[in-house]
């Protein structure tokens, strides 16, 4: 990503979009030298397309159950993203898997923020996990998408006490609060061409990020 010109971000979602909303105040603000070009779910009924149409950004529903294969779908997405020019992809709550030809068309420009302390609890029911195998913290990871589910380079990770009485609910909210921060932040660093993909890593202004990602500390924007 060239320092001097304007990142443009496709931001891809299957509900809430509470993260897409967190871009969209991030560059409202000016904290994110960026712009949404287009919001796309795989959900025809994803609160967060109402989110971007009420921002004013163009939002399109691409229903794959209306698919007959998972490549068919894929091939019809990446036409649809292709179409807006991104120089990043994010992937925000977007809840279908992506299949390799996808993910290698977009390498090195495509991020996806997961409710753990990556490489821990990738898939599906990370905080009751958590909960259940007596974790005394949990958190989210930013990371550059691969062909391995939840399993790319990490960017950025949050941490979070797991409280004693804790449902997932609970946790998950005081999860998300930390993916607000440290997700448009990722792509604050992306969009100055701080952060690269080289290879099979992760680098923040020419240095390897380490295994797990920078640690956010809430001081960091
Ligand atoms: C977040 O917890 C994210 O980490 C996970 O799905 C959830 C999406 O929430 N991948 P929202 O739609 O951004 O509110």
């Amino acid at each position: 990503m060239p320092r001097n010109t304007t990142c443009n971000i496709v931001i891809l979602i299957s509900g809430s979009g509470s993260n897409l909303q967190a871009f969209i105040d991030a560059t409202a603000q000016g904290d994110l030298p960026a712009n949404i070009a287009a919001v796309i779910s795989n959900r025809p009924s994803a609160k967060g397309l109402d989110r971007a149409r009420e921002a004013g950004i163009p939002a399109a529903a691409l229903d794959h159950k209306s698919f007959d294969s998972r490549e068919a779908f894929d091939s019809a997405l990446r036409e649809l993203i292709d179409g807006y020019e991104p120089d990043l992809v994010i992937l925000a709550g977007f809840m279908r898997i992506l299949g390799a030809d996808f993910v290698r068309h977009f390498r090195g420009r495509m991020l996806n923020i997961h409710p753990s302390l990556l490489p821990k609890y990738p898939g599906l029911n990370t905080h009751q996990r958590a909960i259940d195998a007596g974790d005394s913290e949990a958190g989210a990871t930013v990371h550059f998408v691969t062909e391995e589910l939840d399993g790319g380079p990490p960017v950025i990770h949050a941490r979070v006490p797991v409280e004693p009485g804790d449902t997932a609910e609970l946790l998950a909210a005081r999860v998300l609060e930390k993916e607000h921060r440290i997700y448009p932040l990722a792509a604050q660093w992306f969009a100055q061409g701080r952060l690269i993909l080289n290879g099979n890593r992760a680098e923040f202004d020419g240095k390897a990020l380490p295994a797990s990602g920078y640690s956010f500390s809430g001081a960091d924007l």
